[in-house]
Protein backbone atom coordinates (compact mmCIF):
# COMPACT_ATOMS: atom_id res chain seq x y z
CA UNK A 1 0.00 0.00 0.00
CA UNK A 2 1.56 3.66 -1.08
CA UNK A 3 1.00 6.78 1.15
CA UNK A 4 0.73 9.66 0.76
CA UNK A 5 1.15 12.55 3.00
CA UNK A 6 0.76 16.10 2.67
CA UNK A 7 -0.06 19.16 5.38
CA UNK A 8 -1.37 22.99 3.96
CA UNK A 9 -0.60 25.89 6.54
CA UNK A 10 -3.86 27.54 8.12
CA UNK A 11 -3.19 30.94 7.91
CA UNK A 12 -5.20 34.00 6.19
CA UNK A 13 -7.86 33.57 4.23
CA UNK A 14 -7.67 30.35 1.40
CA UNK A 15 -7.27 31.98 -2.54
CA UNK A 16 -7.74 30.48 -6.02
CA UNK A 17 -4.49 29.41 -6.06
CA UNK A 18 -4.82 27.67 -2.79
CA UNK A 19 -7.67 26.18 -4.58
CA UNK A 20 -5.79 25.27 -8.17
CA UNK A 21 -2.43 24.96 -6.58
CA UNK A 22 -3.24 22.72 -3.87
CA UNK A 23 -6.92 21.71 -3.20
CA UNK A 24 -7.99 20.42 -6.73
CA UNK A 25 -4.91 18.86 -7.59
CA UNK A 26 -4.85 16.91 -3.78
CA UNK A 27 -8.78 15.39 -4.62
CA UNK A 28 -7.50 14.92 -8.36
CA UNK A 29 -4.53 12.59 -6.80
CA UNK A 30 -7.26 10.84 -4.57
CA UNK A 31 -9.61 9.54 -7.17
CA UNK A 32 -6.72 8.71 -9.75
CA UNK A 33 -4.14 6.77 -7.04
CA UNK A 34 -5.19 3.15 -6.31
CA UNK A 35 -3.99 1.41 -3.12
CA UNK A 36 -2.91 4.32 -1.78
CA UNK A 37 -3.37 5.56 1.90
CA UNK A 38 -3.99 9.59 2.05
CA UNK A 39 -3.42 11.77 5.14
CA UNK A 40 -3.46 15.40 5.30
CA UNK A 41 -3.18 17.62 8.17
CA UNK A 42 -3.89 21.29 8.97
CA UNK A 43 -0.46 22.29 10.19
CA UNK A 44 -1.27 24.52 12.73
CA UNK A 45 1.77 24.06 15.06
CA UNK A 46 3.80 25.41 11.79
CA UNK A 47 1.23 28.37 11.44
CA UNK A 48 3.03 29.55 14.76
CA UNK A 49 5.68 30.17 13.33
CA UNK A 50 4.41 33.69 12.37
CA UNK A 51 2.49 35.77 15.11
CA UNK A 52 -0.82 34.70 14.55
CA UNK A 53 -4.50 35.98 16.13
CA UNK A 54 -5.86 33.05 18.56
CA UNK A 55 -9.27 33.09 17.34
CA UNK A 56 -8.34 33.47 13.96
CA UNK A 57 -5.88 30.88 13.34
CA UNK A 58 -8.54 28.55 15.12
CA UNK A 59 -11.14 29.25 12.64
CA UNK A 60 -9.09 29.22 9.49
CA UNK A 61 -7.86 25.93 10.38
CA UNK A 62 -11.73 24.74 10.80
CA UNK A 63 -12.24 26.69 7.03
CA UNK A 64 -9.32 24.92 5.33
CA UNK A 65 -10.75 21.37 6.44
CA UNK A 66 -13.99 22.15 5.31
CA UNK A 67 -12.68 23.46 2.14
CA UNK A 68 -11.11 20.79 1.46
CA UNK A 69 -14.15 18.27 2.40
CA UNK A 70 -16.53 20.93 0.17
CA UNK A 71 -14.16 20.82 -2.86
CA UNK A 72 -14.31 16.82 -2.90
CA UNK A 73 -11.60 15.15 -0.33
CA UNK A 74 -13.37 11.80 0.42
CA UNK A 75 -12.87 11.19 4.35
CA UNK A 76 -13.23 7.56 3.38
CA UNK A 77 -9.86 7.80 1.34
CA UNK A 78 -8.01 10.34 3.41
CA UNK A 79 -7.43 10.43 7.09
CA UNK A 80 -7.87 14.36 7.52
CA UNK A 81 -7.00 15.96 10.67
CA UNK A 82 -5.03 18.68 12.70
CA UNK A 83 -1.63 18.75 13.45
CA UNK A 84 -1.72 20.03 16.72
CA UNK A 85 -4.25 17.47 17.75
CA UNK A 86 -1.44 14.47 17.37
CA UNK A 87 0.94 15.72 19.57
CA UNK A 88 3.40 13.25 18.06
CA UNK A 89 4.41 15.58 15.66
CA UNK A 90 6.10 17.50 17.68
CA UNK A 91 7.64 14.82 19.93
CA UNK A 92 9.77 13.39 16.26
CA UNK A 93 9.97 16.73 15.74
CA UNK A 94 12.06 17.77 18.69
CA UNK A 95 13.98 14.32 17.97
CA UNK A 96 14.72 15.28 14.58
CA UNK A 97 15.63 18.89 15.24
CA UNK A 98 18.45 16.96 17.60
CA UNK A 99 19.35 15.57 13.82
CA UNK A 100 19.55 18.39 12.13
CA UNK A 101 22.54 20.48 11.63
CA UNK A 102 22.23 24.78 12.02
CA UNK A 103 24.29 25.01 8.76
CA UNK A 104 21.43 22.69 6.82
CA UNK A 105 18.73 25.12 8.47
CA UNK A 106 20.55 28.10 7.60
CA UNK A 107 20.78 26.99 3.76
CA UNK A 108 16.64 27.04 3.69
CA UNK A 109 15.57 29.87 1.02
CA UNK A 110 12.30 30.03 2.66
CA UNK A 111 13.75 31.10 6.23
CA UNK A 112 16.12 33.54 4.45
CA UNK A 113 13.40 35.59 2.63
CA UNK A 114 11.12 35.13 5.51
CA UNK A 115 13.77 36.21 7.98
CA UNK A 116 15.36 39.13 5.84
CA UNK A 117 11.72 40.70 5.69
CA UNK A 118 11.95 41.34 9.38
CA UNK A 119 14.55 42.95 11.13
CA UNK A 120 13.51 42.14 14.87
CA UNK A 121 12.11 39.37 16.70
CA UNK A 122 12.10 36.36 14.45
CA UNK A 123 10.88 33.22 16.04
CA UNK A 124 13.07 30.51 16.42
CA UNK A 125 10.42 28.14 15.32
CA UNK A 126 10.47 29.85 12.00
CA UNK A 127 14.46 28.50 11.97
CA UNK A 128 14.04 25.23 12.74
CA UNK A 129 10.24 24.47 11.18
CA UNK A 130 11.72 22.01 8.39
CA UNK A 131 12.62 19.55 11.24
CA UNK A 132 8.90 19.72 12.35
CA UNK A 133 7.62 19.13 8.37
CA UNK A 134 10.55 16.28 8.79
CA UNK A 135 8.39 14.66 11.27
CA UNK A 136 4.99 15.16 9.72
CA UNK A 137 6.17 12.93 6.48
CA UNK A 138 8.40 10.97 8.21
CA UNK A 139 6.04 9.72 11.22
CA UNK A 140 3.61 8.04 8.77
CA UNK A 141 6.19 6.47 6.17
CA UNK A 142 4.95 8.62 3.32
CA UNK A 143 6.04 7.20 -0.21
CA UNK A 144 5.04 10.55 -1.54
CA UNK A 145 4.59 14.03 -0.56
CA UNK A 146 2.78 16.49 -2.96
CA UNK A 147 3.57 19.80 -2.32
CA UNK A 148 4.09 23.42 -4.39
CA UNK A 149 7.30 24.16 -5.55
CA UNK A 150 8.16 26.55 -2.86
CA UNK A 151 8.70 23.08 -0.77
CA UNK A 152 10.80 21.31 -2.76
CA UNK A 153 13.76 22.46 -0.76
CA UNK A 154 12.07 21.21 2.80
CA UNK A 155 11.79 17.78 0.98
CA UNK A 156 15.09 17.57 0.16
CA UNK A 157 15.92 18.29 3.69
CA UNK A 158 13.76 15.78 4.98
CA UNK A 159 14.77 13.11 2.73
CA UNK A 160 18.84 14.41 4.60
CA UNK A 161 16.98 14.24 7.86
CA UNK A 162 15.59 10.62 7.82
CA UNK A 163 19.00 9.03 5.92
CA UNK A 164 21.05 10.61 8.89
CA UNK A 165 18.94 9.20 11.28
CA UNK A 166 18.56 5.71 9.45
CA UNK A 167 22.49 5.78 9.14
CA UNK A 168 23.04 6.25 12.56
CA UNK A 169 20.37 4.23 14.26
CA UNK A 170 19.39 1.20 11.57
CA UNK A 171 17.02 1.69 9.20
CA UNK A 172 14.13 2.87 10.16
CA UNK A 173 12.53 5.78 8.15
CA UNK A 174 11.33 5.26 4.29
CA UNK A 175 12.73 8.05 2.53
CA UNK A 176 9.44 9.87 0.51
CA UNK A 177 9.68 11.39 -2.70
CA UNK A 178 8.34 14.62 -3.66
CA UNK A 179 5.15 14.93 -6.31
CA UNK A 180 5.84 18.27 -7.73
CA UNK A 181 3.42 20.06 -10.45
CA UNK A 182 4.59 20.76 -13.48
CA UNK A 183 5.58 24.85 -14.29
CA UNK A 184 2.25 26.74 -15.10
CA UNK A 185 0.93 25.50 -11.88
CA UNK A 186 1.07 28.85 -10.52
CA UNK A 187 -1.51 31.49 -9.79
CA UNK A 188 -0.63 35.06 -10.00
CA UNK A 189 -1.98 38.01 -8.69
CA UNK A 190 -4.55 39.66 -10.97
CA UNK A 191 -2.88 43.39 -10.56
CA UNK A 192 0.59 42.15 -10.99
CA UNK A 193 1.15 39.01 -12.70
CA UNK A 194 4.47 38.66 -11.63
CA UNK A 195 3.97 38.21 -7.73
CA UNK A 196 2.10 35.05 -6.81
CA UNK A 197 -1.82 35.45 -5.60
CA UNK A 198 -1.24 35.33 -2.05
CA UNK A 199 -3.38 34.83 1.02
CA UNK A 200 -1.17 36.58 3.55
CA UNK A 201 -1.41 40.31 1.37
CA UNK A 202 -4.88 40.82 2.70
CA UNK A 203 -7.67 39.74 0.52
CA UNK A 204 -6.84 43.10 -2.21
CA UNK A 205 -7.88 43.63 -5.59
CA UNK A 206 -5.70 41.36 -7.30
CA UNK A 207 -6.22 38.00 -4.96
CA UNK A 208 -9.33 35.85 -5.24
CA UNK A 209 -10.81 34.56 -2.20
CA UNK A 210 -12.88 31.52 -2.08
CA UNK A 211 -15.20 33.50 0.03
CA UNK A 212 -15.68 36.48 -1.96
CA UNK A 213 -19.38 37.16 -3.37
CA UNK A 214 -20.07 37.08 -7.27
CA UNK A 215 -19.95 41.07 -7.91
CA UNK A 216 -16.46 40.93 -6.00
CA UNK A 217 -15.37 37.88 -8.70
CA UNK A 218 -16.33 39.70 -11.98
CA UNK A 219 -15.54 42.93 -10.91
CA UNK A 220 -11.66 41.34 -9.89
CA UNK A 221 -11.19 39.68 -13.37
CA UNK A 222 -12.81 42.52 -15.01
CA UNK A 223 -9.74 44.66 -14.22
CA UNK A 224 -7.51 42.17 -14.01
CA UNK A 225 -4.40 43.59 -15.82
CA UNK A 226 -3.22 42.69 -19.28
CA UNK A 227 -0.94 43.80 -22.39
CA UNK A 228 -1.92 46.00 -25.83
CA UNK A 229 -0.82 42.83 -27.87
CA UNK A 230 -5.00 42.23 -28.20
CA UNK A 231 -3.93 38.50 -28.97
CA UNK A 232 -4.79 35.60 -26.69
CA UNK A 233 -2.07 33.88 -26.58
CA UNK A 234 0.00 31.63 -23.61
CA UNK A 235 3.00 33.29 -23.51
CA UNK A 236 3.91 33.89 -19.48
CA UNK A 237 6.82 36.40 -20.10
CA UNK A 238 5.08 38.42 -22.91
CA UNK A 239 1.94 38.46 -21.53
CA UNK A 240 1.93 37.33 -17.96
CA UNK A 241 -1.76 38.94 -17.23
CA UNK A 242 -3.37 36.96 -20.20
CA UNK A 243 -1.16 33.38 -19.54
CA UNK A 244 -2.74 33.66 -16.28
CA UNK A 245 -5.88 34.07 -16.75
CA UNK A 246 -5.49 31.09 -18.88
CA UNK A 247 -4.04 29.51 -16.21
CA UNK A 248 -6.55 29.35 -13.92
CA UNK A 249 -9.09 28.77 -16.53
CA UNK A 250 -7.65 25.44 -17.14
CA UNK A 251 -6.96 24.68 -13.87
CA UNK A 252 -10.69 25.54 -12.30
CA UNK A 253 -11.75 23.30 -15.23
CA UNK A 254 -8.88 20.68 -15.20
CA UNK A 255 -8.25 21.08 -18.48
CA UNK A 256 -4.92 21.82 -21.18
CA UNK A 257 -4.40 25.56 -21.49
CA UNK A 258 -4.18 24.41 -25.70
CA UNK A 259 -7.77 23.44 -25.23
CA UNK A 260 -8.43 26.84 -23.81
CA UNK A 261 -6.73 28.44 -26.25
CA UNK A 262 -8.50 26.98 -29.56
CA UNK A 263 -11.71 28.46 -27.88
CA UNK A 264 -10.22 31.98 -27.25
CA UNK A 265 -8.36 32.39 -30.20
CA UNK A 266 -10.16 34.65 -31.76
CA UNK A 267 -12.34 36.38 -29.20
CA UNK A 268 -11.28 39.38 -27.09
CA UNK A 269 -9.72 39.54 -23.69
CA UNK A 270 -13.40 40.91 -22.68
CA UNK A 271 -14.53 37.73 -23.90
CA UNK A 272 -12.18 35.57 -22.06
CA UNK A 273 -12.34 37.82 -18.81
CA UNK A 274 -16.46 38.27 -18.75
CA UNK A 275 -16.15 33.95 -19.39
CA UNK A 276 -13.55 33.42 -16.91
CA UNK A 277 -15.64 35.05 -14.34
CA UNK A 278 -18.62 33.32 -14.91
CA UNK A 279 -16.35 29.63 -14.74
CA UNK A 280 -14.97 31.39 -11.61
CA UNK A 281 -18.52 31.52 -9.56
CA UNK A 282 -19.53 28.15 -11.50
CA UNK A 283 -17.01 26.50 -9.21
CA UNK A 284 -17.07 28.76 -6.55
CA UNK A 285 -20.37 29.65 -5.35
CA UNK A 286 -21.52 25.87 -4.84
CA UNK A 287 -18.15 25.17 -2.92
CA UNK A 288 -19.27 28.06 -0.79
CA UNK A 289 -22.54 26.71 0.01
CA UNK A 290 -20.95 23.26 0.89
CA UNK A 291 -18.45 24.95 3.14
CA UNK A 292 -21.30 26.86 4.59
CA UNK A 293 -23.33 23.38 5.47
CA UNK A 294 -20.08 21.62 6.66
CA UNK A 295 -18.92 24.32 8.83
CA UNK A 296 -21.47 24.31 11.20
CA UNK A 297 -22.21 20.47 11.51
CA UNK A 298 -21.23 17.41 13.23
CA UNK A 299 -20.14 15.99 10.05
CA UNK A 300 -16.83 18.25 9.69
CA UNK A 301 -16.38 17.89 13.77
CA UNK A 302 -16.67 13.77 13.51
CA UNK A 303 -14.40 13.50 10.38
CA UNK A 304 -11.72 15.39 12.16
CA UNK A 305 -12.40 13.00 15.26
CA UNK A 306 -11.97 9.81 13.41
CA UNK A 307 -8.86 11.06 11.55
CA UNK A 308 -7.33 12.27 14.90
CA UNK A 309 -7.73 8.95 16.33
CA UNK A 310 -6.58 7.01 13.17
CA UNK A 311 -3.31 9.09 12.51
CA UNK A 312 -2.51 9.24 16.39
CA UNK A 313 -2.55 5.50 16.44
CA UNK A 314 0.43 5.12 14.09
CA UNK A 315 1.95 7.89 15.05
CA UNK A 316 2.26 6.91 18.62
CA UNK A 317 3.86 3.75 17.69
CA UNK A 318 6.31 4.92 15.52
CA UNK A 319 7.52 7.89 17.82
CA UNK A 320 7.84 5.08 20.95
CA UNK A 321 10.53 3.16 19.01
CA UNK A 322 12.26 6.26 17.69
CA UNK A 323 12.74 7.05 21.36
CA UNK A 324 13.47 3.97 22.09
CA UNK A 325 16.36 3.71 19.17
CA UNK A 326 17.56 6.76 20.02
CA UNK A 327 18.46 5.66 23.64
CA UNK A 328 15.16 7.42 25.53
CA UNK A 329 13.32 5.65 27.81
CA UNK A 330 14.33 3.33 31.20
CA UNK A 331 14.54 -0.05 29.08
P1 LIG B 1 0.42 28.77 1.13
O1 LIG B 1 -0.90 29.42 0.94
O2 LIG B 1 1.53 29.57 0.51
O3 LIG B 1 0.67 28.32 2.54
O4 LIG B 1 0.36 27.43 0.27
C1 LIG B 1 -0.52 26.37 0.51
C2 LIG B 1 -0.56 25.50 -0.71
O5 LIG B 1 -1.25 26.18 -1.79
C3 LIG B 1 0.81 25.11 -1.27
O6 LIG B 1 0.75 23.78 -1.74
C4 LIG B 1 1.03 26.08 -2.41
O7 LIG B 1 1.87 25.53 -3.40
C5 LIG B 1 -0.40 26.30 -2.92
N1 LIG B 1 -0.52 27.67 -3.42
C6 LIG B 1 -0.55 28.81 -2.68
N2 LIG B 1 -0.67 29.90 -3.46
C7 LIG B 1 -0.69 29.45 -4.74
C8 LIG B 1 -0.77 30.08 -6.01
N3 LIG B 1 -0.87 31.41 -6.14
N4 LIG B 1 -0.77 29.29 -7.10
C9 LIG B 1 -0.68 27.96 -6.99
N5 LIG B 1 -0.59 27.30 -5.83
C10 LIG B 1 -0.60 28.02 -4.70
N1 LIG C 1 5.36 23.67 4.84
C1 LIG C 1 4.20 23.46 4.00
C2 LIG C 1 3.74 24.77 3.37
O1 LIG C 1 4.06 25.83 3.88
C3 LIG C 1 3.08 22.85 4.78
C4 LIG C 1 3.50 21.57 5.39
C5 LIG C 1 3.80 21.36 6.71
C6 LIG C 1 3.69 20.32 4.73
N2 LIG C 1 4.14 20.06 6.90
C7 LIG C 1 4.08 19.40 5.72
C8 LIG C 1 3.53 19.92 3.41
C9 LIG C 1 4.34 18.07 5.41
C10 LIG C 1 3.80 18.58 3.11
C11 LIG C 1 4.20 17.66 4.09
O2 LIG C 1 3.04 24.73 2.37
Amino acid sequence: MTRIVSGIKPTGSLTLGNLIGAIKRFVRLQEDMEDTEFFLFIADLHALTSRQIPHKLRKHTLDVAAMYLAAGLDPEKTTLFIQSEVKEHAELGYLLQSNTYMGELERMTQYKDKSSKQNQNIISSLFTYPALMAADILLYDADYVPVGDDQKQHLELTRDIAERFNHYYHDFFKIPEPIIPKVGARIMDLQNPTKKMSKSEDSDKGCITLFDNEKQIRKKVRSAVTDSYRKIAYDPVKQPGIANLLNIYAGIREEKIETILDMYEDKTYKDLKEDLAEVIVAELLPLQERYHKLIKSDTLQDILDKGREYAQNIAFKKVRKAKRKVGLGRK
